[in-house]
């Protein structure tokens, strides 16, 4: 079984960013921008734009961060994405979702200038990547992507499961794995809540992307052997021993599915670090198109 290390993975491509930002300086270029809007203290969300923000500090990026109140309105809140829109420094931008339930999620994504839609959720770019054309992808299908990429996993004619359908991971990662390109080529099945006979259809699967947020959704009874195994779940459970208070967990259980998979991801230092590395891949692609 080979274990599909997104920590170490990421941490090579965050190198070879750091040393094309370096050299971008170096020729007087422009540092890449990265902004992140919050809004409110959603404590997953502080976490993962902490997380975002050093990430861009250690490769060499400019980064703005604005936080916004909870009680922002939405029509404020559209006047900042206004101003990014406009600010020919920023290159990218994220709006850190979810946001409070007073205000549209998918009215502020249209809002976002489509050129520094670094998270790739606007329509204009998820569109271009379904038409194969050069885009912004979204970043945690864009991290497995890469991370079959880089471990040089076999795609095509492969029957590739999706196992959830949100509109930021297993909807485009359905699209990404049957696009005619590696990776992809695969046959598609995109399962969800309305699946019928979900565990005949996952015991069937070459490739297994599990993304439903339910801790241990997929035990080993379900998975064939020699199964490729992509766990995007994030699940926090309780855990005294951890300073934090919590661990993460996967969809998938680890312990049972490794022993038939022929490459499985861990929950943490799998998928996750490898998403975090997407936004800066897209950052860095926005800045580099104004050189
Ligand atoms: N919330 C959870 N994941 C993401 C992400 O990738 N981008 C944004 N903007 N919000 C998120």
């Amino acid at each position: 079984m080979i274990l599909l290390d997104g920590k170490q993975t990421s941490k090579e491509i965050r190198e070879e960013i750091a040393i094309e930002v370096k050299s971008l300086k170096e020729k007087g270029g422009k540092t890449p921008h990265l902004a992140v809007i919050l809004v409110g203290n959603n404590g997953a969300s502080v976490t993962y734009v902490n997380a975002k923000i050093k990430d861009c500090e250690e490769v060499g990026f400019n980064t703005t961060f604005l936080k916004l109140s909870e009680t922002i309105s939405e029509k404020e809140l559209l006047q900042e994405v206004e101003k990014l829109n406009t600010n020919p420094d920023i290159d990218g931008y994220i709006v850190q979702l979810p946001l409070p339930k007073h205000i549209n999620d998918q009215k502020v994504i249209m809002a976002i200038d489509p050129e520094k839609d670094v998270d790739g959720f606007h329509p204009q770019n998820l569109g271009k990547m379904a038409l194969n054309l050069p885009t912004f992808l979204p970043a945690t299908p864009m991290g497995m992507m890469d991370l079959l990429d880089r471990y040089n996993i076999e795609t095509g004619g492969k029957h590739c499961v999706v196992v959830g359908r949100s509109h930021i991971v297993g909807l485009p990662a359905s699209i990404l794995m049957g696009r005619n390109h590696y990776p992809g080529n695969a046959t598609v099945t995109l399962a969800h809540s309305r699946t019928i006979n979900l565990e005949e259809i996952l015991r069937d699967a070459d490739i297994i992307i599990a993304a439903v947020g339910k801790p241990d959704f997929i035990t080993a009874d379900m998975v064939k052997e020699g199964v490729v195994i992509l766990d995007v779940g994030t699940t926090r459970v309780v855990d005294k021993t951890k300073k934090s208070g919590y661990r993460l967990k996967g969809d998938v259980e680890f312990a049972g599915v490794s022993k038939k998979a022929s490459c499985i991801t861990p929950v943490p230092g799998g998928v996750g670090p490898m998403t975090r590395v997407s936004l800066l891949k897209n950052t860095l692609r926005s800045a580099r198109v104004k050189l």
